[in-house]
């Protein structure tokens, strides 16, 4: 894994106070290999990023409407961990255990989509994968004859609904006699810029202290640009949070600069059992989640839609108009909250003003144009030779007052060399005035490292507060 091209960053961790810079502590590479080309990596997460935007946006996956959920989870451990670390494909892995015995596998921690999916059979393809820094061929992967618990799932199964709907096609079975030996149909779904497609299974889902049997499972045969599976923690039926019936989910994303190191942090899966319920966890500031009310879109009812209220640049409140923030009847509009996007994305109006907003208070500096066309990211200056560099504090207030005031690290990071500086934030060019569809705003892993982040599920809200997540 650590051969594979870091991305070449200079992170702004050394900062001592948030806004003020010493040019001193510039000097210094954090261990970073320079790659070939440095704004390649750069590039293809930015890229990624909006692709994953546009899948956000316009994914009108088939969802099914059924909320039966039937798996029980054999109680015994309250809260579950599974350990989470930082990936130079742009996101963050977590390693989950499925099978008897059980075979652990590394994923992609996702809240933006619902399906658990793994790499699956020794004949399983992926094409366009060599990014993630690994062998295709060497893509950890789960091999189901080796388990005695894996069952692949029946078409009259209630369970393939969870990806299918109530109206399910299930063909030459008799729909009057449930007695079908057809299987649920393949899957196929796409993700940003890659793809994947295979069966349903069900499987024991394996933690230290808890066994959770019966659990959906997809067994990915052939996929296009994935670093590994995908462990879904949207709001779908199939997510894990879902089928464990969570009553909440929190992490600590560490720095991207321990991108494919051995450091690792808690994600911890609270089942909820003697837990008391409506409690805050001390310390975090919450706003609740939001309804998207657009109930007949079933991706909409998948993401983690946040109540964002105001954009800070430096003490500037910025104008962004209220149906950016919160989505319309129609659905369309307002913020989500996604870990499976590097990078935030905001539509183009939202973009243009936060971006002129950094500009206007950072002319100073001077704008590095080609570099925001070789990144995709922006606005870009130029520092060097100015002694302690001055940059605006970026602000994101939510319904009830929970502020989000980033680290600097979170949204400017180097670029190339010690001398230029890039705000890690998105866009696409799509010029909608009238607002685009899906969410405008989606608040990607890079702005929440360092972040203890709960999803509150029992309580519908979302509690944040700033944690170094190392130790
Ligand atoms: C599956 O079983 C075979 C034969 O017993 C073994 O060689 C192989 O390592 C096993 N693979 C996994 C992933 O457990
Ligand atoms: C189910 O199908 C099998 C073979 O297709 C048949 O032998 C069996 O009698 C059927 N059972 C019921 C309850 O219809
Ligand atoms: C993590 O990696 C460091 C340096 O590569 C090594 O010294 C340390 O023992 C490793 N820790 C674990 C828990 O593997
Ligand atoms: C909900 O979303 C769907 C698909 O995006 C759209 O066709 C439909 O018109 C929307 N419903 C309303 C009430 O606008
Ligand atoms: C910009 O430069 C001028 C003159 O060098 C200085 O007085 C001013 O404080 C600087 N402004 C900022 C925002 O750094």
């Amino acid at each position: 894994m650590s051969s594979s091209p870091l991305f070449f960053f200079f992170f702004l961790s050394a900062v001592v106070s948030a806004v003020k810079l010493p040019l001193s502590s510039l000097s210094h590479s954090d261990g970073a290999l320079p790659s070939k080309d440095p704004y390649l990596s750069l590039r293809r997460l930015a890229d990624s990023s909006i692709a994953r935007a546009h899948k956000i946006k316009h994914g009108a996956s088939v969802k099914p409407d059924d909320d039966a959920l039937s798996s029980a989870s054999t109680a015994s451990a309250t809260v579950v961990k599974s350990p989470l670390s930082a990936k130079s494909y742009g996101g963050y892995s977590v390693s989950l255990s499925f099978g008897t015995p059980s075979q652990t596998i590394p994923f992609v921690f996702d809240t933006g989509s619902s399906l658990v999916w793994f790499p699956c059979t020794s004949r399983y393809l992926c094409s366009g994968c060599s990014f993630s820094g690994l062998d295709p061929t060497q893509i950890p992967r789960f091999i189901p004859k080796n388990s005695s618990s894996s069952r692949v799932i029946g078409c009259q199964n209630p369970k393939c609904q969870f990806l299918f709907g109530a109206n399910v096609q299930c063909r030459g079975c008799d729909p009057n006699t449930r007695n079908c030996t057809v299987a649920c149909p393949p899957y196929i779904l796409q993700y940003g810029l890659g793809s994947t497609a295979g069966i349903l299974l069900t499987e024991t889902l394996d933690f230290p202290d808890l066994k959770v049997p019966d659990f959906v499972v997809g067994c990915s045969i052939i996929s296009t640009r994935q670093p590994a599976g995908i462990a879904g923690f949207g709001r779908g039926p199939e997510s894990i949070p879902s089928q464990m019936k969570l009553k909440r989910f929190s992490h600590c994303l560490v720095s991207r600069r321990f991108d494919n190191t051995n450091v690792t942090t808690d994600l911890d899966l609270d089942t909820g059992s003697g837990h008391n319920s409506g409690s805050k966890t001390p310390g975090l500031s919450y706003t609740p989640f939001r309804k998207n009310p657009n109930v007949s879109n079933a991706a909409f009812l998948e993401y983690y839609y946040l109540n964002l209220r105001r954009i800070y640049v430096g003490s500037k409140h910025v104008k962004v108009p209220y149906k950016f923030l919160a989505p319309g009847k129609n659905g369309n509009g307002g913020s989500i909250v996604d870990s499976g996007s590097t990078f935030t994305f905001m539509e183009r109006p939202v973009f243009t003003l936060v971006a002129e907003e950094f500009a206007a208070q950072m002319s100073n500096y001077t704008r590095e144009k080609d570099l925001e066309k070789l990144t995709g990211l922006g606005p870009c200056f130029n520092i060097a030779g100015k002694g302690d560099v001055s940059v605006p504090e970026l602000i994101f207030e939510f319904k009830g007052g929970a502020k989000m005031e980033l680290p600097i690290s979170n949204y400017f990071s180097f670029v190339g060399s010690s001398e230029t500086v890039c705000l890690t934030v998105v866009s696409d060019n799509t010029v909608n005035p009238s607002g685009g569809t899906g969410p405008a705003i989606i608040l990607g892993s890079f702005q929440q490292q360092n972040y203890l982040v709960e999803y509150d599920l029992e309580n519908d809200r979302f509690g944040f507060a700033k944690k170094k997540c190392t130790p």
